[in-house]
């Protein structure tokens, strides 16, 4: 059967090695209007977006990772999906689902794309969440989920294919 969707998914990897080269500024705005229509609990919208491109900036954001940090240097732009806490119960689905529609979203385009993941870690001296905070001027009742990496590809992974998965995994009914 026809699904382009599927043929979209099976096609993203995460990439980790980016040419360095700026991207189309066009390209993002589609990309970030995919991200504002992500599902949300009770429809509250929570998630807000950062898009830093400048390489300066991008480099002060992987230092406030202690571990694993460095791996955005060399991105094109990097977003940090940041979630409101007022009505906080479910920002981590909230913020999950949102990553999700920029990871497949940037596929779409061909761009290279790797979720970064930012709560629970370390920063320099204080927690990720909060250094990515005071660096990118976010207030205090917002949350820093993850950092998605986005960039021109240069590194070539395999598409999935069918028989990577274990259909088994879908029960029907019962478990
Ligand atoms: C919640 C979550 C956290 C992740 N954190 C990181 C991370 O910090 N660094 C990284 O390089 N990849 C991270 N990834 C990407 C996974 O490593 C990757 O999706 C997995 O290895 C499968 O590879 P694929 O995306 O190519 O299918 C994360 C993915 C998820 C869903």
């Amino acid at each position: 059967m026809d699904n382009k969707l599927y043929e979209l998914t099976l096609k993203r990897r995460s990439v980790r090695r980016y040419t360095g080269k700026a991207i189309d500024d066009k390209i993002i705005k589609e990309i970030m209007k995919i991200a504002l229509t992500a599902p949300s609990s009770f429809g509250h919208r929570p998630v807000e977006f950062v898009v830093v491109q400048d390489k300066t900036m991008i480099e002060k954001l992987a230092s406030c990772k202690r571990l694993g940090g460095n791996q955005i240097i060399g991105a094109g732009a990097v977003i940090a999906v940041v979630v409101n806490q007022d009505n906080g119960e479910f920002w981590i689905e909230d913020g999950a689902i949102a990553s999700s529609y920029i990871l497949l979203a940037a596929e779409q385009y061909n761009v290279g794309a790797c979720w970064v993941h930012i709560r629970n870690r370390k920063g320099k001296t204080k927690s990720s969440d909060e250094e990515i905070r005071d660096l990118l001027n976010i207030p205090d009742n917002y949350r820093v989920l993850n950092l998605i990496a986005l960039g021109e590809k240069a590194e070539n992974k395999r598409s999935y294919k069918e028989t990577d998965f274990d259909t088994n995994k879908i029960h029907y009914n019962y478990f």
